[in-house]
Parts: C-alpha cells; sequence; structure tokens
C-alpha cells in the first residue's frame, strides 16, 4: 500500500503522486537530447524537480514503462 511522501523525491511505484512526467513536456526534453541541446529544469524549492529527472533517467534508460 502507498504513502504520501514528504521527505524525499517520490518514486510513483511507492508513493501517492501526480506522475512525475505528466508535469513536463517529455517530448520537448527528448528533442533538446535528440538535438545535444543543454537545458535547465528550473522551479521552486520542493516542488519535484528530482522527482521529474529521476523519472526521466527511468524512461531514458529502458528499465520501466513509467510516465
Ligand atoms: N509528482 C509529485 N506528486 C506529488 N507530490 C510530489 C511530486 N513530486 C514531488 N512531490 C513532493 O515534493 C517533495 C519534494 O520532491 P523533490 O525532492 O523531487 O523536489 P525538488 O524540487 O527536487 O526539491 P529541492 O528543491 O529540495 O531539491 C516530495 O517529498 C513530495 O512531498
Ligand atoms: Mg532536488
Amino acid at each position: 500500500m502507498g504513502f504520501f511522501n514528504t521527505e524525499c523525491p517520490v518514486r510513483p511505484e511507492r508513493h501517492y503522486c501526480i506522475p512525475p512526467l505528466d508535469r513536463v513536456d517529455f517530448d520537448e526534453i527528448l528533442e533538446l537530447i535528440d538535438k545535444d541541446r543543454h537545458f535547465v529544469l528550473n522551479a521552486l524549492r520542493q516542488t519535484g524537480k528530482t522527482s521529474i529527472l529521476l523519472r526521466s533517467a527511468d524512461r531514458l534508460n529502458g528499465t520501466r514503462e513509467c510516465r
């Protein structure tokens, strides 16, 4: 059973949360990576940046079908 995590990046398989990749335009991120472009994920503290990057890494590495 999941729980609300308030202490570290969310892991959707463990925590109740908004699917992290639903919060960004992942196709745009892929396009930037394909073009070797740099990008910045800029947002206020504790708004889910690291959660999004961890999920992006999972998706890019193909370790799981994930949102
Ligand atoms: N997708 C999400 N759905 C619901 N809550 C979330 C989500 N992503 C993050 N949170 C909440 O925000 C908290 C901080 O997440 P995270 O560490 O990813 O943010 P951050 O922007 O990297 O923080 P920091 O600015 O401290 O580096 C989590 O512990 C969780 O409570
Ligand atoms: Mg962070």
